[in-house]
């Protein structure tokens, strides 16, 4: 079997929750030592200015996204750590798919339609209100960016899944038209809890506000905890560990003999308070360390800058000659 490549990509729109960390950013790490494959793992800027105009928080986002990988352990020596802005020739691909892609294949995007349905919803006379192109577009932004480096594996949550479909879609559609360029990638989802619960039990996310940030003193991180949504019951009654969001994230973060003695645990009815306790000394021990480190790296964004710069560069030996071949393939060369 010839080499696997491995790639994904973060939207640099805010700054690193829990939910970020189970669903790229751990997944990353690992597949970053493993040198029996290529990594390729980036900050998705160009995807964070669809929702983000704010050019400070822009930049503050990327330094403490990449300040987070780096310092959950990303092997920047075996894999490509960079972003996607540095890259132009992504932008270039994905005016040469916008080309190939159907309307209708967008139209269909879960996102797309999430907005479209909340105008209709509101009454709005325009069902495509505040939708810009960006928005519209963003699967095949996102597929320029996998379909560039030659990814043969992408890990994401599972919100995600529709978008690598898309993405195959694209890049068949281009062979189809202009031979076997581009390889079709496969999706990973970590089983583990690729989406995790927020604090409203709802799927942690930055838009719903409901998120635990990675890197807070251990002091706020436990009064976070604290603040999950539990339901009424009180102690001494048994638990029901399915579907309930301290589980869920204790379990994001636990073995499995963990996990098996805290669903005990519930069964014996312990206390929400004790459950979040319990929930907040395991994540905190798993991210002592690497806080140090994120502190470190936040009072040195210089640092930060030329790992991505030199990232950059070794990218770019990858996207340059390849984007000639396609801009051959399809003419404009
Ligand atoms: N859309 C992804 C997210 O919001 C981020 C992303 C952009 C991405 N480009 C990508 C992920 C390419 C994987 C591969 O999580």
């Amino acid at each position: 079997m010839s080499k696997q490549t491995w790639l994904t990509g973060i939207t640099t729109s805010g700054t690193p929750h829990l939910g970020n960390y189970v669903g790229a950013i751990r997944p990353a790490v690992e597949a970053s030592h493993n040198h029996e494959q290529e990594g390729f793992y980036f900050l998705a800027d160009y995807h964070a200015l669809i929702k983000n105009q704010d050019p400070a928080l822009l930049r503050q986002s990327r330094l403490e996204i990449s300040a987070a990988w780096l310092a959950l352990g990303l092997d920047t020596e075996h894999s490509t750590f960079y972003r996607q802005s540095d890259i132009p020739e992504i932008p270039e691909l994905t005016w040469i798919l916008t080309c190939l892609t159907a309307k209708g294949l967008m139209n269909r995007a879960h996102a797309y339609k999430a907005v479209v349905q909340d105008n209709l919803d509101n009454g709005a006379s325009d069902p495509d209100k505040g939708i810009t192109m960006g928005l519209f577009g963003y699967p095949i932004l996102m597929s320029a960016d996998i379909l560039m480096f030659k990814a043969t594996h992408v890990p994401v949550g599972r919100d995600q899944v529709q978008h690598l479909e898309m993405a195959r879609d694209i890049a068949q559609r281009f062979n189809h038209h202009y031979g076997e360029h581009l390889v079709l990638p496969q999706v990973v989802v970590d089983e583990r809890g690729s989406v995790l619960q927020g604090l409203d039990g709802r799927k942690m996310s930055k838009s719903y506000g409901n998120t635990i940030p990675l890197f807070e003193s251990s002091k706020k991180l436990r009064k976070s905890i604290m603040k999950i949504k539990t339901n009424s019951q009180e102690p001494g009654e048994p638990k029901d560990p399915d579907g309930n969001t301290v589980f869920d994230i204790y379990k994001a973060f636990a073995s499995d003999e963990q996990c098996a003695a805290l669903a005990e645990a519930y069964a014996q009815g312990i206390a929400w308070g004790e459950a979040k306790q319990q929930l907040f000394e395991l994540v905190d021990g798993v991210l002592s360390e690497p806080r140090e480190r994120y502190d470190e790296l936040m009072a040195n964004p210089a640092q930060i800058d030329a790992v991505l710069a030199q990232g950059a560069l070794k990218a770019r030996e990858h996207s340059r000659p390849f984007l000639e071949q396609l801009r051959r393939a399809v003419g404009v060369a």
